[in-house]
């Protein structure tokens, strides 16, 4: 494989200077066994940033792809999660993932889901705290926290967290958290971006996929990057996962944006983070 390819993907800076790929590759819902081909095809398509989690099973995937592709290191931009069972022992959940990925340094380490029946995330992050101040992560930050979990992180702790990821589509867009986050300097990362491919097939995606030459899903990837969202779209199949990526080079208009966030419905797809507790995960 390649490793000479660079990819067109803007960089966004994070509120401790570290640069996000603002396009990466999600292997959410990625079969374990499929993990290593899918993310070698990422990354000889161009993709640099990698998104996993420890409760998806395939860390170990992404690992062996990064080390067959021969990529230098310091090119990529690898995420991964603490598992919602583990937040009482994150560091040794954290040890386990570099393990996983056979990396000595993560990228993003984010806390997974708040699980407030818990009542552990805010020690789950001390425990990230400590982890950054290491530099065995090079930013941490969390995932499906709404308003109250910041709050309460915010009060009990020092870190402000880099990012949120949050599901984010055009169909689903939580606006409110979003200005939420960005007002405290924490950047949004929109998982499920594509409303795992229902957004796909709305009347204004497709009609402005018609009009640029495009594909409904690189319109969708591009509206969120106009939007200033980090975004990591799924895909196992090569020419999609391609496609997806050369969504960095295309322009929408204001207009164009706006009309694609009029899709605004209020329908989540996945779980409510107030209540959602995976103790599977
Ligand atoms: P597949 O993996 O079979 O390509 P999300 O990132 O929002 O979770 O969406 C992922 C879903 O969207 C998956 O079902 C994926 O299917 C599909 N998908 C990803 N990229 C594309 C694309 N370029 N065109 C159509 N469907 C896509």
């Amino acid at each position: 494989m390649s490793s000479t390819q660079k990819s067109t993907v803007p960089g966004l800076v994070l509120n401790n200077s570290v640069t996000i790929p603002q396009l990466g590759y999600g292997v959410f819902q990625v079969p374990p066994a499929e993990t290593q081909k899918a993310v070698e095809d990422a990354l000889e398509a161009g993709y640099r940033h990698i998104d996993t989690a420890a409760a998806y099973r395939n860390e170990s995937g992404v690992g062996a792809a990064i080390k067959a592709s021969g990529i230098a290191r310091e090119e990529l931009f690898i995420t991964t999660k603490l598992r919602n069972g583990e937040q009482g022992t994150a560091a040794e959940a954290f040890d386990n993932s570099r393990r996983e990925l056979g990396l000595d340094v993560i990228d993003l380490y984010l806390i997974h889901w708040p699980v407030p029946s818990q009542g552990l995330f805010v020690d789950a992050w001390k425990a990230l705290e400590k982890i950054y101040e290491s530099g065995s992560a090079r930013a941490i930050g969390v995932s499906n926290f709404l308003p109250e979990h910041l709050d309460t992180l915010l009060s009990g702790t020092d870190v402000v967290p880099a990012v949120n990821q949050i599901e984010l589509h055009p169909t689903f867009q939580q606006a409110q958290l979003g200005e939420k986050c960005r007002s405290l300097g924490i950047a949004v990362e929109a998982y499920s971006p594509l409303g795992q491919g229902a957004d796909l097939t709305a009347g204004p995606v497709t009609e402005l996929a018609e009009k640029h030459g495009a594909t409904p899903a690189q319109v969708v990837l591009a509206w969120h990057l106009a939007s200033g969202n980090i975004v990591i779209p799924k895909s196992v199949h090569p020419e999609r996962i391609r496609q997806n990526l050369a969504a960095a080079s295309l322009q929408l208009s204001a207009d164009e944006v706006a009309a694609i966030s009029a899709l605004e419905s209020g329908a989540r797809i996945g779980s409510d983070p107030a209540v959602a507790a995976h103790t599977q995960l």
